[in-house]
């Protein structure tokens, strides 16, 4: 698709319907990717650089708030050694990389997971991007790192408990409210539209509380190749949705 027609589809797109407020996307089938071309693996994840680059500006573009990346799980750490060590090398030099270019597209950055976990120099690069691109005011993009959704509900489950033993919260307090404002990100709002590449038809323990009543949209397009075109494909589908939330009809404004 040439950037004319991508614009014509952009201005669709914001005409024909309710934008999502929040776009969740599992980024998946790098190793594939990489496997098809005799590639080692992080060849897959160096290549996914361009899918990401890509969900940026379409998001950035229509007017998106919040993109929220999964980029690596609690369950991805039982991976081998070698494709870790790749992995947290290769996330340390983009976010470094790609600093000036989020910026130029008015991003601000955060990061949901147990991010203590992951190797000091990942972090201290982490902190240096979301601080140097803290005054902006486009796209919140969200990376989730060392994420896992369970344990982000169990987080936030222990520090109501001990609240509640300190004595500073009282047990019938314990609202949904109160369980979502002790997640990494109490203030964002649920993801309205739910992406997964490479064809899997799964969750993998991302934003388990938070997708209850997301809209997915699966490709088997693999990560590496996603593509503006893609994105607005989603969305587009997105916009014929009857989003019901339980009711019988979509009640006016609903998305
Ligand atoms: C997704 O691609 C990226 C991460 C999980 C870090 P994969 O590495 O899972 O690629 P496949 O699923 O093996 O193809
Ligand atoms: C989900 O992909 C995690 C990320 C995209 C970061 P995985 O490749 O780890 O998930 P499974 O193993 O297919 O469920
Ligand atoms: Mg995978």
């Amino acid at each position: 698709m040439t950037e004319k027609e991508l614009k014509k589809l952009e201005e669709k797109l914001k005409k024909s319907g309710p934008l999502p407020r929040h776009v969740a996307v599992i980024m998946d089938g790098n190793g594939r990717w990489a496997k098809k071309r005799k590639l080692p693996r992080v060849a897959g994840h160096r290549a996914g650089i361009k899918g990401v680059r890509e969900v940026v500006k379409g998001c950035g573009a229509l007017g998106v708030e919040y993109l929220t990346l999964y980029t690596f799980s609690t369950e991805n750490w039982s991976r081998p050694k070698t494709e870790i060590s790749a992995l947290m090398a290769f996330l340390r030099g983009t976010l470094k990389r790609e600093r000036d270019e989020l910026d130029s597209n008015n991003v601000r950055l955060s990061a949901i997971g147990r991010i203590r976990d992951l190797p000091a120099p990942v972090r201290e690069e982490l902190s240096r991007s979301i601080d140097y691109l803290a005054g902006n005011t486009g796209l919140n993009l969200i990376l989730a790192l060392s994420y896992s959704g369970r344990t982000e509900i169990m987080d936030a489950v222990r520090r109501i408990a001990r609240e509640v033993h300190a004595g500073d919260l009282r047990p019938g307090r314990v609202t949904e409210a109160v369980l979502r404002s002790r997640f990494y990100r109490g203030d964002v709002p649920d993801p309205d539209l739910l992406i997964r590449t490479s064809g899997e038809m799964r969750i993998s323990n991302f934003l388990l509380w938070q997708i209850a009543y997301s809209e997915l949209w699966v490709t088997d397009t693999l990560w590496p190749d996603f593509r503006r075109k893609h994105l607005y494909e989603a969305i587009g589908e997105f916009q014929k949705r009857d989003r019901r939330f339980g009711g019988v009809k979509a009640a006016k404004g609903s998305h």
